[in-house]
C-alpha cells in the first residue's frame, strides 16, 4: 500500500497531534452517532498506553473560518473521553498561546482534544503558518481521518510535510480494505452503485466500469438510465439533461466489457410518504402518475443471482427512497443477501459513502459486511480513483 503506519514508530514521551474526524453528527444538541469517535480509540488507545501525549485535533461543521460556538469541539470531547472511559483535556484552541498552554499541561499518556480547526480561514486555505502552528505543537503527526483526506487542508496536508507522519489505525485499516476492494480485488468484481443523482456520480461511475466486472446501477439514478432507454419512468425523479451521459456510460461499459443491470422491475406509489398505496410492476409499465421508489423483488432477485460469481462487491448508495417505509425493502433485502454472502466467507464487501452507512444499520448489516467507511465525501473520491491529498502525504 506504501503508507507509513505506526509499526515500529517510538512514541513513548513525546507529543503526537492526532488528526481525527470528529465532525459527528448532532441532532438538537445531542450526538446522534458514535461510530467516528469508536473509530478513533484504537490509535488513541495504542498512542496513550505507548505513553504518547495524545494531542487531538479535527474540525466540526463549517464554521467558514470564524468562531462559533455552536461548533465547538467541547462537547465531543467529552463525548470521547465517556467513548475511551477516561477523562479527556480541551483547549480552547488550536494554535497559539491557548494551545501551547495546554499541550504544556498534558502529561504522558493523556489525551487533549484541540478546539475546531475551522475555526481559523488557514486550515481550509492550507496556509504554511497555520499548517507551523500546529505543527509547532508536537513531535510527531498521525492522520486518522481518511473521511476528511480528500479536503487539501492544513491539519490534514499542510502539517503532513512539517513533521514525521504516520497513518493511524483507522486510516490503515480503511485504506486497506479500500484496496482489497478495487485496488487489488479478487474476481469476479462487482460494484452497485445507488443514490439520486447521476449528476454526482459520473466520474465516479467513469472509473468502475474500467475497474469492475459487474455493475448495477439503481436508485432514483437509475431512472436516468431507463428514461435515457426510451422507457416511460411516469413522474419518477430523473434528469433529462444527463440522458445522453448516462447513454455515453452505458456505451463505455459494453466497450469495457463491465455487464450493467438496471432495475427489471420497480415499487411505485402516486406520492412519496410513509406506507402509502404502491405498486409493483415490470419497469416497461410504470403508471404515468407515479414515481419508482424502490426496486421490486425481481430486481432483488436478480441482484442476488449474481452474487455467488462475485469475490468482490463495492456498493454506494441506496436502492431506494430507504428513509421512507416501505421503499426500504429493496435495500435491506439486497444488504442482508450481502452479509449473509459475507459472513459465509465468499465475498468481500466494501460500502460507504453517503446515506450508505445509514442504510445498511436499517438493514442491521453494518457489522456482517467486510467493511464498511464511514466517510461520506472521501469515499466517493476514492471511487472515482482520484489521490486523496491527505493520503498522498503518508506515502513513503
Ligand atoms: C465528512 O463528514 O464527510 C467529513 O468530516 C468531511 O467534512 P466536510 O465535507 O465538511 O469537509
Amino acid at each position: 500500500m506504501g503508507i507509513r503506519t505506526l509499526d515500529g514508530v517510538e512514541v513513548t514521551g513525546r507529543a503526537v497531534l492526532l488528526r481525527a474526524d470528529l465532525n459527528v453528527p448532532m441532532h438538537d444538541g445531542r450526538i446522534s452517532d458514535l461510530t467516528r469517535l469508536e473509530g478513533v480509540t484504537p490509535t488513541i488507545r495504542e498512542l496513550s498506553g505507548k505513553g504518547a501525549r495524545v494531542i487531538v485535533c479535527s474540525h466540526f461543521g463549517r464554521p467558514e473560518g470564524k468562531r462559533a460556538p455552536s461548533l465547538s469541539l467541547a462537547p465531543v470531547a467529552r463525548a470521547l473521553g465517556e467513548v475511551l472511559g477516561r477523562p479527556v483535556r480541551f483547549a480552547e484552541d488550536c494554535i497559539g498561546p491557548v494551545s501551547h498552554q495546554a499541550v504544556d499541561l498534558v502529561k504522558d499518556g493523556d489525551v487533549l482534544v484541540l478546539e475546531n480547526t475551522r475555526f481559523h480561514p488557514g486550515e481550509e486555505a492550507n496556509d504554511p503558518a497555520f499548517a507551523r502552528e500546529l505543527a509547532s505543537l508536537a513531535d510527531i503527526y498521525v492522520n486518522d481521518a481518511f473521511s476528511v483526506s480528500h479536503r487539501a487542508h492544513a491539519s490534514t496536508e499542510g502539517v503532513a510535510h512539517l513533521l514525521p507522519a504516520y497513518a493511524g489505525r483507522l486510516m490503515q485499516r480503511e485504506l486497506e480494505a479500500l484496496d482489497a476492494a478495487l485496488g487489488h480485488p479478487a474476481r469476479a468484481v462487482g460494484a452497485v452503485v445507488g443514490g439520486a443523482k447521476v449528476s454526482t456520480k459520473l466520474e465516479l461511475l467513469g472509473n468502475l466500469i474500467r475497474r469492475v466486472d459487474l455493475l448495477a446501477i439503481a436508485g432514483a439514478m437509475a431512472n436516468t438510465f431507463l428514461a435515457a432507454q426510451g422507457i416511460s419512468v411516469g413522474r419518477s425523479v430523473q434528469e433529462a439533461d444527463l440522458h445522453a451521459a448516462a447513454r455515453d456510460v452505458l456505451a463505455r461499459a459494453k466497450a469495457a466489457g463491465c455487464e450493467v443491470l438496471l432495475p427489471v422491475d420497480a415499487v411505485t406509489a402516486v406520492e412519496l410518504r410513509p406506507n402509502p398505496p404502491t405498486q409493483t410492476v415490470l419497469i416497461q409499465n410504470v403508471p404515468e402518475d407515479s414515481m419508482i421508489l424502490d426496486i421490486g423483488p425481481l430486481t432483488i432477485d436478480l441482484l442476488e443471482s449474481h452474487l455467488p460469481r462475485l469475490r468482490t462487491l463495492v456498493w454506494n448508495g441506496p436502492l431506494g427512497a430507504f428513509e421512507t417505509p416501505p421503499f426500504d425493502a429493496g435495500t435491506v433485502a439486497f444488504a442482508r443477501a450481502v452479509a449473509a454472502a459475507t459472513s459465509a466467507g465468499s465475498l468481500v464487501s466494501v460500502a460507504g459513502g453517503g446515506d450508505t452507512d445509514a442504510a445498511l444499520h436499517r438493514a442491521r448489516a453494518l457489522d456482517r459486511l467486510s467493511f464498511v467507511s464511514t466517510a461520506g465525501g472521501a469515499f466517493l473520491e476514492w471511487l472515482e480513483g482520484k489521490t486523496l491529498p491527505g493520503v498522498a502525504a503518508l506515502e513513503r
